[in-house]
């Protein structure tokens, strides 16, 4: 027999995957790492859902919308699944994410090109019902919280996408607020180890990353088992990560308003790489919606909170979510959210008409408010924010911002990076300034990102 050349058996045994990710940075993190452990069954990335051998849709179930895009995405998966068959081939198609946690059993009825769902919780299990898959088992369903933990059978990630990377430290929710679906989809809230988030950490800087952002659906209720025998905060983890040489930005997100505790707050006083850019839900600003959403927070304590913050680092801009229409909203309350949007002044802002999710206390509740003055009140509130955020990114004109530069721009010779407050500046610049941090002089803004040109001295630094 003619022995295989080496590409020939690489041909052979590499099979193409293809991730498709819906949903919050905890779904991108995610998908990197169902990458990362089917990685040695022989699986490499695919550029579409044409090419590959494996489908995957990691989706988000947090509005209704969110949740549909999955079945119409899966009719074109389907399509691609029977052209692959007609050629002879073979295609698994396997749904993950938070659609999958909530409805597993309704996507094997809708879909049945679907051969796998997989919640959140299981992903490490991934390589066995892939094999079952492949035996023959027909579908397969895994959206038990099993009682191992899935970071400790997951492999370590082995490659970075760019400078800045995503780090899941805590994933659930405890909070149950009325309108949501996280506490049902990903379970109870779960803290990693701060050892186990600090050699991630180093693994990240060392494949290249120089700024990580911490990630979890309640990232500062964080509370870890830490080395020296006492259980960590967030703020104690910031300043942890903060020695390891190399890395030199930390973000976190999403932050509830009721976890931010002083330790956190007088690390934004003293962590420099702790960006000055903080993103706290406030959701509405009437304390009888806030009630009725059980926020745990009321308006006054959340301005309070934002001055606390401001004292201990006068330049952090804030952003914020918000819902409108949730059930109960009067036109008085709507106009309570918009104060405290004015009193407050965010730099950025994402804003949603309430969706009512099955499961969840506030789908049930009376007094829904009809899609067209969601409508009016998303247009007015969005109209404020917009404003801000452009006043804000205005500000910015004139001043000098570190970037660090993440990927190539649009036009030739040019890159795009982040300021530390989290905008996308574009920048003449060289190739050498991919993953590293530059001082950049602001000359313009548009919408929804800066653009500016080298300070001198990184010029010369190059
Ligand atoms: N853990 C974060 C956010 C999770 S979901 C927090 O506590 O704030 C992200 C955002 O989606 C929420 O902040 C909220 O504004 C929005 N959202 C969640 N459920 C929603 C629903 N049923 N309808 C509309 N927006 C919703
Ligand atoms: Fe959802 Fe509230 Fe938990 Fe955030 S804190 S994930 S909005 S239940
Ligand atoms: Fe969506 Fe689940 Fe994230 S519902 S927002 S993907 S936690």
């Amino acid at each position: 027999m003619r022995p295989l050349c080496r590409t020939e058996l690489i041909d052979d045994v590499t099979k193409k995957l293809f991730i498709k990710t819906y949903g919050c940075q905890m779904n991108v993190y995610d998908s990197g790492r169902m990458a990362d452990v089917l990685a040695p069954l022989g699986y490499a990335p695919a550029q579409s859902a044409e090419e590959a051998d494996m489908v995957i849709l990691n989706t988000c179930h947090i509005r209704e919308k969110a949740a549909e895009k999955v079945y119409s995405e899966l009719g074109r998966v389907r399509r691609a699944k029977e052209r692959k068959a007609e050629q002879g081939g073979r295609m698994i198609v396997a749904v993950a994410g938070c659609v999958a946690q909530a409805e597993g059993a309704e996507i094997m009825r809708r879909a049945p090109a679907v051969d796998m769902v997989v919640g959140p919780q299981s992903y490490h299990r991934l390589p066995e019902m892939v094999a079952r898959i492949t035996r023959g088992a027909g579908h397969v369903l895994e959206t038990e919280f099993p009682v191992e933990d899935k970071f400790d059978y997951l492999p370590a990630p082995v490659s970075i996408a760019g400078p800045a990377a995503f780090l899941t430290i805590q994933e659930g929710c405890d909070k149950f607020c009325t309108f949501c679906v996280v506490p049902y989809t990903r379970g109870a809230e779960y803290s990693r180890p701060a050892l186990a988030v600090i050699e991630e950490a180093r693994r990240l800087v060392e494949a290249g990353a120089r700024e990580l952002t911490l990630l979890g659906q309640n990232v500062n209720a964080w509370h870890g088992a830490a080395p020296d025998g006492t259980n960590w905060g967030l703020g104690r983890l910031c300043r942890a990560l903060a020695e390891l040489d190399g890395l030199e930005r930390i973000r976190y997100t999403t932050s509830h308003p009721r976890d931010m505790d002083d330790e956190l707050i007088s690390a934004h006083a003293d962590v420099p790489q702790l960006m000055p850019y903080l993103h706290l839900p406030v959701q509405s600003g009437s304390d009888r919606v806030l009630a009725a959403m059980n926020r745990r927070h009321d308006a006054q304590s959340y301005l309070r909170l934002v001055e606390r913050i401001r004292a201990a680092r006068p330049d952090i801009a804030l952003s914020s979510d918000f819902i409108v229409g949730f059930p109960g909203e009067s036109d008085r309350d709507f106009e309570d959210t918009l104060s405290l949007v004015r009193e407050v002044g965010y730099a950025q802002s994402f804003s949603f008409k309430y969706s009512p999710r099955p499961g969840t206390p506030g789908a049930s509740m009376d007094a829904q408010v009809p899609d067209a003055v969601k409508s009016g009140r998303l247009e007015a509130l969005q109209d404020l924010l917009n404003a801000q955020a452009r006043e804000f990114h205005h500000a910015t004109i004139g001043r000098r911002l570190s970037v660090l530069f993440e990927k190539p721009g649009r036009h030739q010779g040019q890159l795009v990076g982040r300021s530390p407050y989290l905008q996308p500046v574009h920048v003449d610049a060289p190739q050498a300034l991919l993953g590293r941090i530059a001082e950049v002089e602001i000359t313009g803004a548009e919408p929804h990102s800066l653009s500016g040109r080298l300070a001198e001295l990184s010029v010369e630094a190059v």
